[in-house]
């Protein structure tokens, strides 16, 4: 053998090679798509910071679902916008609320063929903008938000949700959430917890398009602060403890140490969310022609899953499930 080693240019050098030996593997069936059902837009509306991204209606979703369905994406990730927003996020719980609504529509038109899963947090319903509910100085009351995302989960289980996401880093989240579920005899339903949710700046797009930019303040007094690691072992750790059956890593391309920490510690599905500013970003970059969006989308996703998340919840998932299929 020669030195230095000339092994692994040797394994490189054919597509038949590189296809041997490759490690990581990306498919349509690790994908969920995030959309947002609006309430009160008569036609969906494109988000603003979000090319090809839209503030779906109830009435129009069922066609992304249909292009999801094809194109072979498992599921769905909801988020509700709502006309009217108030002190305590009271649309969140309305079992006539829109994401109830289209939960119901989904479930009805796509069976067991779509995979629907929840958003349970405040956010985008209290007129505040921040994920749970006020004590008179201002500061978030973990407590009653909680009681608050149980009856959230719960109605959206009963409108059809197969997983509830609490992705409101409220102290005890997951195990109120299991236990509301199970006592109202959702204990088929799953929960997907955003155990390491970090106060992050990539954010920023899905606010504009949930409008749900906090008035005051901002969410680092909830969410985790981005230098810590070790904290995030703790938080995925207290979750799965409370019953989370999926734990999820967000954002995902500035936290894959993170993801990869997490796949070796814990040996139930991991998820990553490569959230609305990383969208942005790639978006931004191939408009400007400083990068080709297939390449770029293909790679970092590859990434997050070489990282260790078995699924990854991106806004690119009918692109990536289009490239993907034509590879082959
Ligand atoms: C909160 C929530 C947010 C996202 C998902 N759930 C926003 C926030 O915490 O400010 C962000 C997702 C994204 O940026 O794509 N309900």
């Amino acid at each position: 053998m020669a030195f230095p080693d000339d092994r692994p240019r040797r394994l490189r050098r054919s597509a038949n090679l590189r296809r041997l030996v490759r490690e990581a593997s990306l498919r349509a069936d690790h994908l969920l798509l995030p959309c947002f059902v609006a309430e009160g837009i008569r036609e969906r509306r494109e988000v603003t910071t979000m090319p090809a991204v839209f503030q779906e209606t109830v009435e129009s979703l069922p066609r992304l679902a249909t292009e999801a369905v094809e194109l072979g994406i498992p599921g769905l990730v909801l988020f509700g916008v709502p006309a009217h927003k108030d002190a305590v996020g009271s649309a969140a719980w309305d079992d006539q609320g829109v994401v109830q609504q289209a939960l119901r529509r989904l479930r009805r038109e796509f069976g067991d063929r779509l995979l629907l899963v929840s958003d349970d947090c405040l956010d985008e319903y209290t007129d505040h903008g921040h994920c749970g509910v006020l004590t008179e100085a201002g500061e978030v009351d973990n407590d009653r938000t909680l009681e608050l995302y149980q009856r959230t989960a719960i109605s959206q289980a009963a409108a059809g949700a197969d997983v509830i996401a609490p992705s409101g880093m409220m102290d005890g989240q997951v195990g109120a959430i299991r236990e509301a579920l199970d006592a109202a005899g959702f204990s088929a339903t799953a929960i997907m917890a955003y155990s390491a949710k970090f106060a992050s700046c990539f954010y920023g797009p899905f606010r504009d398009a949930a409008l749900c930019a906090p008035q005051f303040g901002d969410r680092r007094g909830y969410q985790m602060d981005p230098a810590n690691r070790r904290e995030a072992m703790r938080e995925l750790e207290m979750d799965l403890l409370e019953g989370a059956d999926v734990l999820m890593v967000k954002p995902a391309l500035s936290y894959l140490d993170v993801v990869r920490e997490a796949r070796d510690r814990f040996d139930v599905p991991l998820a990553c969310f490569s959230v609305s500013g990383e969208y942005a970003m790639l978006r931004a970059a191939a408009a400007a022609g400083a990068l080709d969006l297939r390449a770029a989308v293909l790679e970092s996703h590859l990434s997050m899953r070489r990282a260790g998340a078995d699924v990854i919840i991106t806004y690119f998932a009918r692109e990536l499930s289009r490239w993907l299929s034509e590879e082959g």
